[in-house]
């Protein structure tokens, strides 16, 4: 495994390592690595000739200061960790050599059409003009033949399917279900900010979504919306920021369990001051 901070170098080494015209696979992700990352890169191993991982946390998306001031970083350990699955390369530059100043100030600017109007979007301003910004750079650094996206960021995996067809990127893009903990926590970065009497805390948000589904098509939407969120609030320390439920692929809000044959229930939960993210399919 070799451990890459610059581009220039990037390009470079992958222009070599993938003459004759061999297959890259590629998974872009923010660090702080965890078995959820881990299954992703294994996938980028096994189904590519060449795989890469870039380690970026990228300063463009967050609208919180202190949100990017205590992400977890630490990226020598996840070199360790991708180099024990397989990985062939791993990018990791820095925030400063890898935007030019005017990228970093300016705003970037890209044609949703209305997917970053709901949910994270309207919740996390601006936040998907920073995901698309990086990730169509590093697509057009690294051109991956496929490139992994989690559907635990369900709303970031439709914005990166938009994307791929209005820029006209020629790659496949490949959606992986989410990695849970056997508690049913589902895997994030953000859960080593959690004490140890949060994380248990925490559970509950799968194990409610899980047992709303039960309900499905009994009740009504509505009724199920709000019975979930109470369900989840009713846990001293869980507080719902927003739960949707929505048609799976336009994420348009559903009325009636009809509306369309894919819906999915997505929620963000704040467990003290952490904030989590959690979906489940429901149709
Ligand atoms: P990050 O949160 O590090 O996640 C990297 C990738 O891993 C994303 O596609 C995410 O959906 C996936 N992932 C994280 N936890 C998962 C889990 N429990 N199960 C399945 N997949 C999981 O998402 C980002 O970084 C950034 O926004 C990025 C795309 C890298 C752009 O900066």
């Amino acid at each position: 495994m070799q451990l890459i901070k610059k581009a220039s170098e990037l390009q470079a080494v992958l222009a070599e390592a993938r003459r004759g015209d061999k297959s890259v696979g590629f998974l872009p992700t923010m660090g702080a690595l965890h078995e959820g990352h881990l299954t992703l890169a294994r996938r980028a191993v096994n189904e590519n000739d060449i795989s890469v991982v870039s380690v970026f946390v990228n300063p463009t998306q967050f609208n919180n200061k202190t949100d990017l001031e205590t992400y977890p970083r630490n990226v020598e350990e996840d070199a360790r960790k991708l180099s024990e699955v397989g990985v062939d390369l791993v990018f990791a530059p820095g925030a400063e050599e890898f935007y030019t100043k005017e990228e970093m100030e300016n705003r970037f600017e890209f044609d949703f059409g209305g997917l970053d109007q709901v949910m994270e979007g309207k919740f996390r301003p601006g936040h998907f003009n920073g995901v698309v910004q990086v990730v169509s750079k590093l697509f057009r650094l690294v051109a991956p033949t496929r490139a992994y996206f989690g559907e635990k960021d369900f709303q970031q995996l439709a914005i990166i399917r938009r994307m791929v067809k209005v820029m006209g990127f020629k790659l496949e893009i490949v959606g992986c279900p989410i990695v849970r903990e056997e508690s049913g926590l589902a895997l994030s970065s953000r859960n080593a900010l959690l004490t140890e009497e949060q994380r248990k805390l925490a559970t509950n948000i799968h194990a409610v979504l899980a047992e709303s589904r039960l309900f499905v098509g009994q009740t009504s939407v509505k009724e199920l919306h709000d019975s979930t969120i109470s369900a989840i609030n009713h846990h001293d320390g869980l507080e719902v920021e927003y739960y949707d439920i929505v048609d799976g692929r336009t994420l348009k809000s559903v009325s009636r369990w009809d509306d369309t044959d894919y819906i999915v229930g997505c929620v963000t939960v704040y467990c003290g001051k952490v904030r989590l993210i959690d979906n489940i399919r429901l149709k």
